[in-house]
């Protein structure tokens, strides 16, 4: 039994599979894989795009998927072994990862860290008990990575580029007024590299690294691919002769959970807002996000509203990958 927790345990092959998968999907959306069967989504955090995507997406294929809302609509869960549970949690994943799995046939989890302890955190403990107890497969709808979002992302880079290899890709930290997660900012690294780019990273300070388990794993993937994996913090050095631009804000890490100490750093990349000034330093590059995204802080207006900005056609990708994804591991079979 396979899961869908990140795309470094999927092969370039299996993941282009998927997207293939997904555009036969974008142009005949009905089918019947999840006919008779049931999906469980369980929300730790908000979602638009993923709850309205997977619920639309099992339900296009004849499935049914049941809502949990982990912030009041179902119980707080405990994910720590041989814990005294005499916090809020009201029950351990080990009963409710297979108590889930003897009702339904797939189980997506959204979790984001608690931005307390990056060192405890990136081991991603909750989806990863999960998937040591659940005994159907269990799918990451963005926890620290965003594996869903990376292959809606290549799928729409690959719509209006073709074969992206070789390609000039960057991923730019962009402001936000407060620190968010590092899930899709790692995920661009990794779907990038993975699919032979060559993965510029534009941070305002080197404290707006990530984790070098997404550093290593980019600069791993374009040694493979003879590309080349660079961080940059001059702002024209990074954006000269771009195909792809990704906009991303994030917490910096050695302030993780202690946000106070960050502000001098995040105040230098003020002018990090993705612009026409910048724009024009590329090669009539790409542009897009994840979503949700503030506009005029992170993107101006008119690059949003150009042609360029394919993050609405991304975001619509969501649905068509994810079909892909279940049905995937509802057969057990990948392409
Ligand atoms: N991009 C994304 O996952 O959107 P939501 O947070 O709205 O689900």
């Amino acid at each position: 039994m396979r899961h869908f927790l990140t795309t470094a345990d999927w092969s370039r092959q299996e993941l282009q599979g998927l997207i293939d998968r997904a555009r036969e999907f974008r142009a005949s959306p009905q089918g019947d894989a999840l006919r008779g069967k049931s999906i469980a989504l369980v929300f730790f955090n908000p979602s638009l795009r993923t709850r309205t995507s997977f619920d639309l997406g099992a339900h296009q294929l004849g499935g049914h998927a049941i809502i949990l809302d982990a912030r009041g609509g179902t119980w707080p869960v405990e994910f720590e072994d041989g814990v005294v549970m005499d916090g809020t949690a009201e029950e351990h994943v080990k009963e409710a990862a297979r108590v889930l799995s003897s009702y339904v046939d797939l189980i997506a989890i959204r979790c984001f860290p608690k931005f307390e302890n990056w060192t405890a955190e990136r081991e991603d403990p909750l989806i990863s008990a999960y998937a040591i107890y659940a005994t159907v497969p269990v799918i990451n709808m963005e926890t620290i990575v965003h594996p869903c979002q990376e292959l809606a992302h290549m799928m729409a880079l690959q719509d209006e580029i073709g074969d992206v290899r070789g390609g000039n890709y960057l991923l730019t930290w962009v402001p936000h007024p407060k620190p968010l997660n590092t899930a899709v900012a790692n995920s661009a690294l990794l779907i990038a590299s993975k699919f032979g780019m060559n993965v510029r990273l534009l941070i305002p300070d080197e404290v707006y690294r990530l984790d070098a388990r997404y550093m290593d794993a980019a600069n791993g993937f374009c040694d493979e691919a003879g590309t080349r994996f660079s961080v940059h913090t001059d702002i024209a050095e990074a954006y000269d002769d771009v195909d792809v631009v990704y906009a991303k804000s994030w917490g910096a890490l050695p302030f993780f959970g202690q946000w106070e100490g960050e502000a001098p750093y995040r105040a230098k990349g003020a002018d990090f807002m993705i612009d026409d000034a910048k724009m024009a330093m590329t090669n009539d590059a790409l542009v897009s996000h994840c979503l949700p995204m503030r506009r005029n802080v992170k993107i101006a207006d008119s690059v949003v509203d150009s042609p360029n900005f394919v993050g609405l056609a991304e975001a619509e990708n969501r649905l068509h990958v994810q079909k892909a994804i279940m049905e995937t591991l509802v057969s057990g079979r990948a392409r």
